[in-house]
């Protein structure tokens, strides 16, 4: 099939144009970025996600994607149009949904050049109820539903860093609409993954069942996307609130969540305590949802306890470098390791890594920061700040060493060498990643989140 995807260049946009790729249709990404659609043009992605460079070369080069800023020629013959556009969050938490009314202003005016065939638009943007008939009621006014388009609500729930994986191999597909013929052509878009025939970087399908297809109403699509994202956060402020009780009645939270999990009714995903939840999506899709219940004259008091659970961390986390630094932070040296918001991605935006890094700067101490990905887009935020390239440099004359991110690479470093570079052996684990009983018996000083003193901070493990 040809497609036209909107907002072609983000995160969203750029995996699923791939993805459509990868299966055989012909794809056209439009993006208003001239600097990205350039860049992605010459096979060099913006973003960092695994397994994303040599798909993009390959597609390129087989010559079923490409980039460019003008909708008219992504229009072209094409039967399905995605729109993968940006609805951030306005200052008091709703979603800014300006760049998906111009573009359903843009697709009205374009929509017949250069013939006026029937499409269908699937919006992929997580956007409140309500906003596909925003759309429709914009296209509605110079073309005819049913004939000319037709609506369907398609969230996604890709994981950065795992985009491709979770596009290939999807738990399930959600298809809002109201029209039989708009459905029948996603199905078909999608027929190789719902079919399980695609392999991804050589990995089998996590099944051989057909992906389930939940075929809902307009408003319904719309709501499991941020009903899902909403109860994820949801697990994350439970766990860690179970973590500060198990501080402070001796329990380790990792035992807890890792026994917790056996039960199939829990499961162990999201249960992972720690600094909480940031990135661009879950305070997001969290924060409008506490705005959509507020409009409709809901007080929902449980999402605001998530969020408010979740702001609680970082405060906690700043409050635990106090106290071990004697309570004055005034000229001690930080080391963070760690700066985008969860590992395999080089994503700062939302990251609770920054926000501990600010408030510790504004109370006078003095940062090192190190990620293995990250730096370049650290020091385009902040070219002032000690962003170091080496770990073993980054730690060098520290007071004290944080781990926000939960890279897998600072569980494989030397903690003796560390030992020697610091100032005084404290770490602070703000993510769980390390082994607190061995660096203890390397002599550091080490707390996590959640873990009675006494505890030796190995893996929990059945037997
Ligand atoms: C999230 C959802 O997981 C996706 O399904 C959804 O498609 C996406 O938002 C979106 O709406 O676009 P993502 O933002 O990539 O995906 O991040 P997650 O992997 O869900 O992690 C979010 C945050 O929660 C990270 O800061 C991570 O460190 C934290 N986290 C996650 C925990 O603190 N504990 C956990 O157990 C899991």
């Amino acid at each position: 099939m040809n497609v036209c995807v909107i907002g072609g260049a983000g995160y969203v946009g750029l995996i699923t144009g791939l993805g459509l790729a990868e299966l055989g249709h012909r794809v056209v990404n439009v993006d208003i970025d001239a600097a990205h659609v350039e860049r992605l043009n010459r096979g060099d992605s913006p973003i960092y996600e695994e397994g994303i460079g040599p798909l993009l070369r390959r597609h390129l080069d087989s010559g079923r994607i490409r980039f460019t800023q003008l909708l008219p020629a992504g229009l072209v013959d094409s039967e399905v149009v995605i729109i993968a556009v940006g609805s951030p969050a306005q200052d008091d938490g709703h979603a800014d949904l300006s760049a998906i009314s111009s573009v359903a202003e843009d697709l009205s005016k374009h929509w017949d050049e250069p013939d006026g065939r029937y499409r269908v638009i699937a919006i992929k943007s997580t956007v409140p109820v309500g906003t596909a008939e925003l759309v429709r009621s914009i296209m509605g006014r110079q073309k005819r539903e049913g004939e000319d388009f037709d609506i369907i609500s398609n969230p996604e729930f890709l994981r950065e860093g795992k985009g491709l994986h979770d596009f290939f191999y999807p738990d399930r597909i959600v298809i809002g609409s109201d029209s039989e013929r708009a459905r029948a052509v996603i199905k078909e878009l999608y027929e190789p993954v719902i079919q399980r025939r695609v392999r991804f970087n050589g990995e089998e399908p996590p099944g051989s069942e057909p992906v389930p297809l939940v075929e809902t109403s307009l408003a319904s699509a719309q709501m499991i996307k941020y009903a899902s994202n909403a109860f994820l956060a949801t697990r994350i402020s439970f766990i860690n609130e179970v973590a500060w009780l198990c501080e402070r009645t001796g329990a380790d939270v990792k035992e807890v969540s890792y026994g917790m999990g056996f039960d199939s009714r829990i499961g162990h995903a999201y249960l992972d305590a720690g600094l909480g939840f940031g990135g661009p999506c879950l305070e997001k899709d969290l924060r409008a949802l506490i705005k959509i219940s507020e409009a409709s004259g809901y007080d929902p008091q449980l999402l605001r306890s998530v969020l408010e659970r979740n702001q609680r961390q970082v405060e906690e986390v700043v409050a635990r470098v106090k106290e071990a630094a004697g309570d004055v932070l005034y000229q001690r040296v930080i080391t963070v390791f760690g700066l985008a918001f969860k590992p395999q991605t080089n994503d700062l935006r939302n990251s609770q890594s920054l926000e501990v890094i600010q408030r510790l700067r504004e109370q006078g101490a003095t940062l090192r920061a190190h990620d293995p990905v990250a730096l370049p887009e650290a020091r385009a935020l902040d070219p002032g700040a000690a962003y170091i390239d080496d770990p073993y440099e980054a730690v060098h004359g520290s007071d004290a060493l944080l781990i926000l991110t939960a890279w897998p690479q600072y569980a494989e470093l030397d903690y003796g060498r560390i030992k020697e570079r610091m100032a005084s052996p404290c770490i602070i684990d703000a993510r769980n990643l390390l082994d607190g009983s061995l660096l203890r018996a390397l002599g550091f000083s080490y707390t996590g989140v959640g873990r009675g003193p006494s505890r030796a901070s190995t893996e929990p493990r059945i037997g």
